[in-house]
C-alpha cells in the first residue's frame, strides 16, 4: 500500500491522504507538474540556476549520441510491445501475451468451498475461500516442474467499503463507513492472511487444483508458534498465553518470500492500524510502541477481540511485526513468527543462497525514514535433507545499512551487548534488541530512507534491488535519498563485497530517480531510450528473473500523480540500455500491482492486482468516491451483481515461451 502519511491506507485514509492536486477529475495536473511549478515559484528556475538544477537532473544516457542512443535499445534484455500507459477500469498486458485470472478474492480453495455470494458472506465461507487484496505470490514447484506447483499468497488487508453492500454512506464527498458488526470483523479478520493452493497448467493454462492436499487458508485467527530467541519473553506474555510463544493469526502480511528449502515466508507490516484502545499510564511498552504507530485504532477488531485493545492486552502487539515462516508441504503445521529476524514494519523476505551454504534474507521497514535490514543464517542449507532446514531462521545476525555518502554500505550488527545495545540503553538481552528492533538500529545510526520496501537480490551477480516508495516528508537529503521530495522514489543497487551476501561491507549507487522524466524538477533519471509509457513512479515490489533481469512493480501511480495506474515494468540494469523501462502490464483504476512472481523458466508470470476500484475520484472516466454499490471497475467480472474483486492473475506468452524476448529467441 502506498502509505505516505505513514498510516495504513484504509478508504478513509486513503482519501484523506491524496495529496495530489486535489479531487478535480479534468485537466488536472499530475505531482510532477504541481513539483515544477513550485521550483518555478521559489525561482529556482532563473537564471544560472536553471541550467544547474537540469542538468543534475539529466540522466548521463540522456547525453549520449543518436549512435549510442540506439546501441542502447539493442542491448536491452528486454523485447515486447510496451503497453500504453493510462487509466481505465481493466487491466492490460503485451501484445502477444494473455493475462488471465486465476485466483479472485471469494474463489473456492477446497473441492467443498461454498460458492462466492457478496451479499451472504460468513466467516465459515471466507475461511474456505481466497481471502482479501492479494499481496505476495510465490510458486513453489512440486516434481520440480515449471507446470505443476503451489502458488502461496498474502491477503495482506481488507477494504470494507467495496466488500460489504449496505455500509457506506457519502457525506461531503468522502466515504463513512458504519460501525463495524462483530460479524463483519471475524468475515474480515478471516479474509486476512494468505492461502496456499495447488496449481497446475493445463494446455498451457494454468488452472487450482482444487482437491490438492496441501491447500490452506491461513487467517487472522490461525494458531502460531513464536520461536527464535524472543520466543517466551515476559515482553510477549499475555493473558492467554502465559508461555510467549503461542499467538493466534497473522496480520498485513504485505510481501514475502520463499525460502530455498521451499517454505513460504509473510512479512507483517502495518500491524499498529489493528490494535485500539489506550495503554495504562507509564506503561514500559509505551515508547516502543510509539515508535511503531501503536495503537492506532483503523479497524475495530478489539471491540469484539480484546486481545487487539492494548488496556485489555498491553503486550499482545509485541505479538505481530515479525516474519512467520510457514512449512507449506504440512498443511497441518503450525506456522512459525521467526523473532530473529526482528519486529519492524516488515514488508518482505526475500532470500539467497550464499556461496558458503549460509541464506542471506534482505528485509525493508516500509516507514519514512527507517532502515534497510539483512539476516544471516547462522548455519548452512541443506540440499539433502529438507528437515535439516526446517529451524535455520532462529539463528543468525540481523544487520542494519548504514549508506555512507561515499558509496559504501556498511552492514551493523544489531546484537546484544555489542556498541550500544547494552543494559544501559534498555536492552536486557537479545529479546529486547528484537522486539525494539527500530530503537536499536537507531542507536547504531543506520542510515534514514525514503520508505525501504521490497529487496531482491541476484544471486549471480551478487546485487540486490532496493526499492524505495516515496517520502515527501524529508528535510535534509543525503546521498542514498537525494531527493527532499521525493514523491515519485527510487532504486538502489547494493554491491556486496566479493560477491559475498553476507559480507558486512559493500558499495551502492542509485540504478534510477522515478518520477516523469519530461519535467526537470522531479528529477527523474530513466534512460532516454525510456519512453512516455515506460516511466513510473512509487517502485514497490519486484522480481529478478532467471537470467537477472529486473521487473518492478508499484503502488500509488494514479490520474493526479503520473496520469498513469500502476503496472510492472521492465527495467534494464546492465549496459548501455541501463535505466531503461518499459511497461509490460497494467493495472485496473484504483488498483496496486503487488507480487511480482516469476517461474524458474520464465514462462509465467503470476501478478496480484490489489484493491482495484479504490479510486478513481480523480479519474475523468468516473470522478467520485469509489465503493460497493458505485465503483469505478467491477474488474475482473464486470458482473454488475459482482462487486470489483482483487485476483491473481498469471501472464503467459500466447503460443507459449519466454517472456519478453523476441519471438526467435523465445
Ligand atoms: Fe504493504 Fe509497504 O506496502
Ligand atoms: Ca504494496
Ligand atoms: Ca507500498
Ligand atoms: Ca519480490
Amino acid at each position: 500500500m502506498n502509505d505516505d502519511s505513514s498510516r495504513h491506507h484504509f478508504p478513509t485514509s486513503r482519501l484523506e491522504d491524496a495529496d495530489g492536486p486535489g479531487l478535480n477529475p479534468t485537466g488536472n495536473r499530475t505531482m510532477g507538474e504541481i513539483i515544477a511549478a513550485r521550483f518555478s515559484r521559489r525561482g529556482f528556475l532563473k537564471g544560472s540556476m536553471a541550467a544547474t538544477a537540469i542538468s543534475a537532473t539529466v540522466s548521463p544516457l540522456a547525453l549520449l549520441a543518436a549512435d549510442d542512443a540506439h546501441a542502447a535499445a539493442a542491448e536491452s534484455a528486454f523485447d515486447f510491445p510496451e503497453v500504453m500507459a493510462g487509466v481505465d477500469a481493466d487491466h492490460h498486458v503485451a501484445e502477444g501475451y494473455d493475462a488471465d485470472v486465476l485466483l479472485r478474492w471469494g474463489d473456492k480453495i477446497f473441492a467443498d468451498s461454498p460458492d462466492f455470494d457478496p451479499t451472504a458472506q460468513t466467516e465459515a465461507t471466507q475461511e474456505r475461500q481466497f481471502g482479501y487484496n492479494n499481496d505476495f505470490v510465490g510458486f513453489i514447484p512440486l516434481d520440480g516442474a515449471d507446470d505443476h506447483g503451489l502458488l502461496v499468497v498474502n491477503h495482506e488487508y481488507t477494504d470494507p467499503h467495496m466488500m460489504f453492500p449496505g455500509i457506506v454512506t457519502i457525506a461531503d464527498g468522502k466515504i463513512t463507513l458504519a460501525d463495524a458488526t462483530e460479524d463483519r470483523v471475524n468475515i474480515e479478520m478471516a479474509a486476512h492472511g494468505g492461502t496456499v493452493i495447488e496449481i497446475r497448467k493445463v494446455d498451457g493454462k494454468w488452472q487450482p487444483v482444487l482437491d490438492g492436499a496441501m491447500n490452506r487458508r491461513i487467517t487472522a485467527k490461525t494458531e502460531m508458534q513464536i520461536s527464535g530467541p524472543a520466543a517466551g519473553n515476559p515482553r510477549l506474555q499475555t493473558a492467554a498465553d502465559s508461555t510467549g510463544t503461542r499467538v493466534f493469526g497473522t496480520i498485513n502480511n504485505c510481501a514475502g518470500g520463499v525460502t530455498p528449502w521451499g517454505t513460504y515466508i509473510m512479512a507483517e507490516e502495518n500491524i499498529h492500524g489493528y490494535f485500539m484502545g489506550e495503554l495504562p499510564a507509564d506503561h514500559p511498552e509505551a515508547a516502543n510502541y510509539k515508535r511503531l504507530g501503536l495503537p492506532e485504532g483503523t479497524y475495530a477488531w478489539g471491540r469484539y477481540h480484546d486481545r487487539f485493545d492494548v488496556s485489555k492486552d498491553p503486550n499482545e502487539p509485541n505479538r505481530f511485526g515479525w516474519v512467520v515462516e510457514v512449512d507449506v508441504m504440512d498443511p497441518n503445521s503450525v506456522p512459525k513468527k521467526r523473532t530473529a529476524l526482528g519486529r519492524f514494519k516488515h514488508e518482505g523476505a526475500e532470500s539467497v543462497l550464499n556461496r558458503d551454504g549460509r541464506v542471506v534474507f534482505y528485509l525493508g521497514d516500509d516507514e519514512r525514514f527507517d532502515y534497510v535490514y539483512k539476516f544471516v543464517t547462522a548455519g548452512t542449507f541443506n540440499p539433502d535433507d529438507r528437515a535439516a532446514n526446517m529451524d535455520l531462521l532462529d539463528q543468525g545476525t540481523l544487520y542494519v545499512a548504514r549508506f555512507h555518502d561515499d558509496g559504501r554500505v556498511e552492514w551493523l550488527p544489531l546484537v546484544h551487548g555489542q556498541g550500544p545495545l547494552t543494559a544501559e540503553n534498555g536492552f536486557a538481552s537479545q529479546a529486547d534488541v528484537l522486539i525494539e528492533t527500530r530503537r536499536a538500529a537507531d542507536l547504531l545510526e543506520a542510515t534514514p530512507m525514503d520508505r525501504p520496501e521490497d529487496i531482491q537480490p541476484d544471486p549471480a551477480t551478487g546485487r540486490a534491488y532496493v526499492m524505495l516508495t516515496n517520502n515527501t516528508k524529508r528535510e535534509e537529503a543525503n546521498a542514498a535519498n537525494p531527493r527532499v521530495e521525493n514523491a515519485f522514489g527510487h532504486i538502489i543497487e547494493i554491491v556486496e563485497e566479493g560477491g559475498d551476501f553476507a559480507a558486512t561491507t559493500g558499495t551502492w549507487e542509485i540504478l534510477l530517480k522515478c518520477g516523469d522524466p519530461s519535467i526537470a524538477e522531479v528529477g527523474a533519471t530513466f534512460s532516454t531510450e525510456t519512453t512516455v509509457n515506460g516511466w513510473f513512479g512509487m517502485p514497490d515490489n519486484c522480481a529478478v528473473d532467471a537470467d537477472g533481469r529486473l521487473w518492478v512493480s508499484t503502488d500509488g501511480n494514479s490520474p493526479s500523480k503520473t496520469g498513469r495506474t500502476d503496472g510492472l515494468w521492465a527495467v534494464d540494469t546492465a549496459g548501455a540500455a541501463r535505466g531503461t523501462s518499459r511497461l509490460f502490464y497494467r493495472v485496473p483504476v484504483g488498483a496496486e500491482m503487488c507480487g511480482p512472481c516469476v517461474t524458474e523458466d520464465m514462462t509465467t508470470f503470476f501478478l496480484a492486482v490489489q484493491h482495484p476500484g479504490d479510486g478513481g475520484e480523480d479519474w475523468e472516466g468516473f470522478g467520485r468516491p469509489s465503493y460497493y454499490e458505485d465503483l469505478s471497475t467491477r474488474w475482473p467480472d464486470f458482473n454488475d451483481a459482482m462487486p470489483v474483486r482483487p485476483a491473481v492473475v498469471a501472464i503467459t506468452r500466447q503460443g507459449g515461451g519466454k517472456i519478453g524476448v523476441p519471438i526467435d529467441g523465445a
